[in-house]
C-alpha cells in the first residue's frame, strides 16, 4: 500500500480557490511520481459561508482538523465582511487552537523573477523568517475605557511568555542548523525601546544560543532589519522574531523575492497539524479570471510536503518551478501580466516534474 496523507483543503475566498487548485495539481503530480497519495478533503470556510450562514469557524470543524496530517489554505478575506471577523475568527483562531506556534516564511529569489533589488542574484536572497505565531500583540489583550467618548482610552498589550519565546527560538536554532547555509541566526527585536518584551527575547536567545556553539548569533533592531533586508539581503540566513515584527518584515521580505505571487508560508505546530498557505490575500478584484499567480500556492504545497517528511518530493517541486521560471515563459509575477493564465502556469510547472 502506498503511503498516504490526509490533508484538509480550505480553498477560501477570492482567488484562493484558483491558486489552491494549481497547488493541488502539482502536489498530486509529484505524489504520483514519488509513490505516495494525498487525499484532500475540502472545507468550505470564509467570507461566502459567513455571509450566507453567519458561521465563521465552528468548533466541531477545529476538532476535525486535528485529525488531519496537514492543512492547505488558499486565502481568507472578503470585501463585504467587516475587517477582523474572518482574520480573528478563522486565521488567528486556527493558529491559536491548533497551537501552530511557528510561522515559517522562506524568502528566496528565483531566476527570471524581477526584484526591485535588480542586481541581486538568487544566491543573495535566500533566507527563512521564523515568526512566533501564537503570542505577542495578537492575543487580543487590552480593551477600551469610555469607548466612543472624547476621554476614550484603548490599550493593546503584547504578551510574551518564556515558554512561548523559548520554543520559537529553539525551533529557529534547529532550523538554522538543519539548513546548514551560513549557520547564522539573527534575532529581530527592539531592545532599545521594548525593554521588557524584547529583553525577554534577547535573554532567551542568549541562553538557548549557548547550546548551539556552531551557529553565529546576530541581533538586529526591527527598523534596521527592514533597512538591511533591502540593502544587504545576503547578510541574512535565518531570522527569528515576534508575531507583529514578523508580520511586518515578512511583507517587506515577500517584495524583495518578487512579490506576493511567490511568497509562501507555513503555520507550524511541530508536533501537531500545520497549515500551509500562499502569503498573499484573496485578491477579490482578480477573482474568477484565471489570471492570479499560483506560484506562491505551489511553493506552499512544497513546504507542506517537506514538513510531512516528503523532502524529495518537495525538492522536485522546487526544481520544476526553477526550470519553469528559467524557461522564460512566465513574463511577470503580477496577476494578469504573467503572459500565461493561472492554470497554464500550473501546467507549465507540472510539465517539468
Ligand atoms: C498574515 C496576515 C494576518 C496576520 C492577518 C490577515 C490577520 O497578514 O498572515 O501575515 O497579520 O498575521
Ligand atoms: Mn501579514
Amino acid at each position: 500500500m502506498a503511503k498516504s496523507y490526509n490533508v484538509a483543503l480550505i480553498p477560501g475566498d477570492g482567488t484562493g480557490p484558483e491558486v489552491a487548485n494549481e497547488g493541488v495539481k502539482i502536489i498530486n503530480a509529484v505524489a504520483k511520481k514519488s509513490g505516495f497519495v494525498v487525499n484532500f478533503e475540502k472545507y468550505n470556510l470564509g467570507g461566502e459561508r459567513y455571509l450566507k450562514t453567519g458561521e465563521v469557524l465552528p468548533n466541531s470543524v477545529i476538532e476535525e482538523f486535528k485529525k488531519f496530517d496537514a492543512m492547505y489554505l488558499g486565502a481568507i478575506g472578503h470585501p463585504d465582511v467587516k475587517p477582523g471577523i474572518l482574520e480573528k475568527g478563522i486565521l488567528l483562531k486556527l493558529r491559536f487552537e491548533l497551537d501552530q506556534y511557528i510561522n515559517l516564511r522562506p524568502v528566496k529569489l528565483y531566476s527570471n523573477i524581477e526584484t526591485p533589488l535588480k542586481d541581486k542574484k538568487p544566491q543573495d536572497i535566500d533566507m527563512v523568517i521564523v515568526r512566533e505565531n501564537t503570542e505577542g500583540i495578537y492575543i487580543g489583550a487590552g480593551g477600551f475605557l469610555r469607548k466612543g467618548t472624547l476621554q476614550e482610552v484603548a490599550t493593546q498589550e503584547s504578551i510574551n511568555t518564556r515558554f512561548g519565546v523559548e520554543r520559537c527560538v529553539r525551533y529557529a536554532f534547529e532550523l538554522t542548523k538543519k539548513r546548514n547555509k551560513a549557520n547564522k541566526l539573527s534575532l529581530c527585536a527592539k531592545t532599545n525601546v521594548l525593554t521588557f518584551a524584547s529583553d525577554l527575547w534577547k535573554r532567551t536567545f542568549d541562553i538557548v544560543g549557548e547550546e548551539y556553539k556552531t551557529i553565529t548569533k546576530d541581533y538586529c533592531h526591527v527598523d534596521a532589519t527592514c533597512m538591511w533586508l533591502v540593502k544587504n539581503p545576503e547578510s541574512f540566513d535565518v531570522i527569528v522574531t515576534d508575531n507583529l515584527f514578523g508580520d511586518i518584515i515578512t511583507d517587506l521580505a515577500a517584495m524583495i523575492q518578487g512579490g506576493m505571487g511567490v511568497a509562501a508560508g507555513g503555520n507550524i505546530n511541530p508536533k501537531g497539524v500545520s497549515m500551509f498557505e500562499p502569503m498573499g490575500g484573496s485578491a477579490p478584484k482578480y477573482t474568477g479570471q484565471n489570471i492570479i499567480n499560483p506560484i506562491a500556492a505551489i511553493n506552499a504545497g512544497a513546504m507542506m510536503l517537506e514538513v510531512l517528511g516528503e523532502e524529495k518530493a518537495a525538492k522536485d517541486i522546487e526544481n520544476a518551478l526553477i526550470r519553469a521560471l528559467e524557461s522564460g515563459k512566465i513574463k511577470s509575477m503580477s496577476a494578469g501580466k504573467m503572459g500565461l493564465s493561472t492554470t497554464q502556469t500550473g501546467d507549465l510547472v507540472a510539465s517539468y516534474l
